[in-house]
């Protein structure tokens, strides 16, 4: 089976996570095996250069390279880490699919930057190198977000009602009809902020990168009145398709909803943060599919066992009987899926077959995703 190599870095900037896989498409979906996964912090400098670079600020273009430039090279670390431990030579993988850093996710004005420097990555590894894969969906009117619902259609697909909700920095479902129903689309839409605020909020008050586990939150008591703050904005009124980032869930989004919560405890304020997370999206999932039978978990949110229990407790607050678990229960890590999704992204490239589904991303029709830098 040809091999790939997938490279995610998503919004809540922690680094990249790659995954080497044998993937074989067939009509009814696709069967892939990972033979090595690894993960490569952002050095320090690294985070803060392309935090900053979400605002605009003094000679942005240059640091925008430069930025590029660490970043190719940080994926190429995690190229090595991947063929050295499943023992397999540049030479025998098809090609790379590198998402790039989101550092603007602006669609409504018709553009989505990915900062990247695949022509640097083909150098460093000597492998094709694909890119810029959401350029070409916002060209055709689509939101060019979230790309991995048709990928998780095609791998996860069973016989129920399946939503895969991938929780990193920003939250999105994939809605998947029961495989081979052709009577209801795949649908999938971000539903507002993953882990982005939790970790903000864990970074500025205990220093540390992310709350594990939820242990912090769940010693907080969830504010109501906050919680209805938090949830007026109107991004989570919209209907699908939508999309979002750090454009609108960041630092100045949460010190503004708090202007008149200064006497909350910081433990209630995260125990707050996670209840939003939690509710919007289990209240979008419940809008959209509220027949569910099972919903699976992936992106770095499945870890956080305080926030998988609040999300199964809002799905029964909401009256659904649907199970909520990790993806690793149907076969990957959840620390798998969306790099898997880039190299399956790689394939469908490398194939000129086309990646996006028009019915999540708005898109006015299906296209072939990306950019080549050849070896
Ligand atoms: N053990 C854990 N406990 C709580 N949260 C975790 C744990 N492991 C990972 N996370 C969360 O997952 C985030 C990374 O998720 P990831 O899927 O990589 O997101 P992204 O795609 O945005 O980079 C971390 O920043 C952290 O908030
Ligand atoms: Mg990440």
């Amino acid at each position: 089976m040809p091999l790939f190599i997938g490279l995610m870095s998503g919004t809540s900037l922690d680094g990249a996570d790659g995954v080497l896989a044998s993937i074989d498409e067939h009509v009814d979906g696709c069967q892939v095996q990972v033979l090595s996964a690894g993960h490569v912090d952002f050095p320090e400098n690294l985070r803060s250069t392309l935090l900053a670079l979400q605002h605009p600020g003094a000679d942005d273009l240059h640091h925008e390279a430069l930025a590029a430039n660490q970043l190719a090279t940080c994926y190429a670390a995690c190229v090595r880490q991947l063929l050295t431990s499943a023992g397999i030579t540049s030479d025998q993988v098809v090609a790379i699919g590198a998402h790039g850093q989101t550092i603007r996710h602006r669609p409504e004005l018709g553009y989505t930057r990915q900062t990247n420097n695949g022509a640097l990555l083909a150098e460093l590894t000597g492998i094709d190198v694909v890119v810029d894969f959401r350029s070409r969906d916002v060209a055709a009117g689509g939101q060019g977000a979230p790309l991995v619902p048709a990928f998780h259609q095609d791998l996860f697909a069973a016989g129920g009602l399946r939503v895969i909700a991938n929780i990193g920095g920003i939250s999105n479902i994939s809605i998947l009809p029961p495989r081979g129903s052709h009577a209801v689309p795949t649908t999938g839409f971000d539903t507002g902020p993953g882990n982005m605020l939790l970790d903000l909020w864990t970074q500025r008050h205990c220093a540390q990168a992310y709350d594990r586990g939820g242990q912090w939150a769940a010693s907080g008591t969830v504010n109501a009145a906050l919680l209805t703050v938090l949830r007026e904005d109107a991004f989570f009124r919209l209907p699908g398709p939508k999309s979002t980032g750090r454009d609108l869930f960041n630092a100045r989004w949460l010190d503004q909803q708090l202007t008149h919560f200064g006497n909350l405890t910081t433990t209630d304020v995260q125990a707050t943060l996670v209840e939003l997370t939690a509710t919007t999206l289990i209240d979008a999932l419940v809008t959209v599919a509220p027949h569910v039978n099972e919903v699976f978990i992936c992106g770095g949110g499945a870890y956080n066992t305080f926030l998988m229990g609040r999300l199964h407790s809002a799905l029964a607050a909401r009256g659904s009987t649907a199970t909520v678990q990790s993806t690793l229960e149907i076969g990957v890590p959840p620390d798998q899926v969306e790099a898997l999704a880039f190299a399956w992204l790689a394939l469908r490239f490398m194939a000129r077959t086309t990646g996006n589904l028009p019915t999540v991303t708005g898109a006015h029709g299906t296209r072939i995703l990306g950019a080549l830098y050849p070896a």
